[in-house]
């Protein structure tokens, strides 16, 4: 079938991976919007589709091929395809495959060149296919429009690519190496964030706490600097930060989460295992004693965080001795909330051709119990906030009439019922715990 060939006159952009790339996906969205193009209306087919994937596990992937094919299948019985754009990280990693292997797609563009994507579409709107997976370091960022209005909770990519080369892991290979944006931009940005909506920011990067820059003086600061900088932004009242390294954690950052009001008090730092033979073959760069070590610190500066963390099960050679050391890990940090894979072989990552890949079985015996473990931990969190009073910044409507939903410092999940609007933050007690979110009671609205 050959390339849909007209400009189009709606998109719908699906995101499939990290909140990197749901941030990607919204500066697209924004920069399509500046050539004319609107969003398509729910339920309706768009003229055109961007797939921005992510290609962290196999899975992710996969769906990208099938939801061509869905597509190509769905447009021959409509007598009509969308033009398809293939963006984000498997683009990056497979565009030359995906220009073979798929002729329904029209563009193909990696996460460090999608500001380019309306020259593209011109090209595309007169039947050439494009693809565009060039690295030019920062020059995205210039060439991408400002900010256009937004819901209460916003991300803001501060940091981007990664030169920790887990053996695992296609980040290094899919994003390039580590970039961190200026000062001044960021500053800028998140004021134009806040203009637009926003009450709550979330510092992204593929290793946030590398961020770096020089401030407004000239001086040298690190990511607790530039959280310092827009907690001083009017308007601003939540700053949150992912995806940190253990390897770059810094004194400062974990000072201002003792004196930042507006930091939140949660952390996610992915250890990925609680072996230290494991995480030497991951080259994590940390053991677990230096991970705990960390963690005290935190705690020491901010008693009441809530800790988050990312593990993989099954790497290869993995014991069931090692498995059982990332249990007891999770029995000492009791962490909040966290995230748990099983480990997926990438092609081109040196784990993929280690010796003693695991059985798919024992990888899912494996989750299962990790995840039953974190399980008990989260709720056990959830429940031992029951009785307290907090914020909670209300970012969308429940299922039922008079219902809101919206997240507590710690980052759960709480509903509670009575007056209120998108983008307040209102004081709740938390009254009852469930696994993933808790009820709370509306006590005054605190600001609006
Ligand atoms: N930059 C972040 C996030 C990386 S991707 C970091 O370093 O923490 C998010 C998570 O996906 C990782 O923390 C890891 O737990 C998981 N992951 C990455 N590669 C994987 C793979 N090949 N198989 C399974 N899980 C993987
Ligand atoms: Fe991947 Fe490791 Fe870099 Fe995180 S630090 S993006 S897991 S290589
Ligand atoms: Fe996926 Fe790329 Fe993010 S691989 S996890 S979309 S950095």
């Amino acid at each position: 079938m050959k390339p849909t060939t007209a400009l189009p006159k709606t998109y719908r952009v699906k995101s499939f991976g990290c909140q990197m790339n749901v941030y990607d996906g919204e500066r697209m969205a924004e920069l399509l919007a500046t050539r004319g193009i609107a969003p398509a209306p729910e339920g309706e087919e768009a003229d055109l589709v961007v797939l921005n994937t992510c290609h962290i596990r196999e899975k992710a992937a996969e769906k990208v091929y099938s939801d061509i094919g869905r597509m190509v299948k769905a447009g021959k019985a409509a007598g009509r395809t969308p033009m398809i754009a293939v963006a984000g990280c498997v683009a990056q990693a497979e565009g030359e495959e995906i220009m073979a292997r798929a002729p329904a797609v029209s563009i193909v563009v990696g996460p460090q060149a999608y500001h380019r994507l309306p020259e593209m579409l011109d090209k595309a709107a007169v039947g050439e296919r494009a693809a565009d997976t060039d690295m030019p370091a920062i020059a995205k960022f210039a060439a991408l429009p400002p900010r256009r209005k937004i819901g209460p909770t916003a991300f803001l990519t501060v940091q981007e690519g990664c030169d920790k080369f887990c053996t695992y892991c296609v980040v290094p290979y899919t994003r390039g190496a580590e970039i961190s944006r200026p000062y001044s931009n960021l500053i800028d940005e998140a004021v134009k964030l806040v203009e637009a909506g926003a009450r709550e920011i979330t510092l992204l990067g593929q290793n946030v706490n590398a961020w770096h820059g020089e401030d407004e003086a000239g001086r040298a600061t690190g990511l607790a600097g530039l959280i310092r900088a827009l907690a001083a932004i009017d308007g601003l009242e939540r700053i949150r930060y992912t995806t940190s390294h253990p390897a770059d954690m810094d004194d400062e950052l974990i000072t201002a989460h003792g004196e930042v009001t507006k930091l939140m008090p949660y952390l996610h730092l992915p250890v990925q295992s609680g072996s230290d033979r494991v995480l030497k073959a991951m080259n994590r760069s940390h053991t677990v004693e230096s991970y705990l070590k960390l963690l005290e610190r935190f705690r020491a500066a901010r008693p009441d965080i809530a800790l988050s963390g990312d593990f993989i099960v099954g790497f290869p050679g993995e014991s069931e001795a090692e498995f059982e050391e990332t249990l007891s890990l999770v029995d000492v940090v009791r962490y909040a909330q966290a995230f748990s894979f099983k480990y997926s072989a990438r092609p081109g990552t040196p784990a993929a051709s280690m010796d003693g890949q695991i059985a798919a079985e024992v990888k899912d015996e494996r989750l299962q119990r990790l995840q039953a473990a974190l399980g008990r931990d989260q709720l056990a969190f959830n429940r031992a906030s029951v009785g307290r009073n907090c914020d909670v910044l209300v970012e969308r409507r429940g299922r039922h009439p008079g219902q809101w939903l919206g997240k507590s410092p710690w980052l759960q999940s709480v509903w509670f019922e009575g007056e209120a609007n998108i983008g307040d933050l209102v004081s709740v007690e938390l009254v009852e715990a469930g696994p993933v979110s808790i009820e709370g009671r509306l006590r005054t609205a605190v600001s609006a």
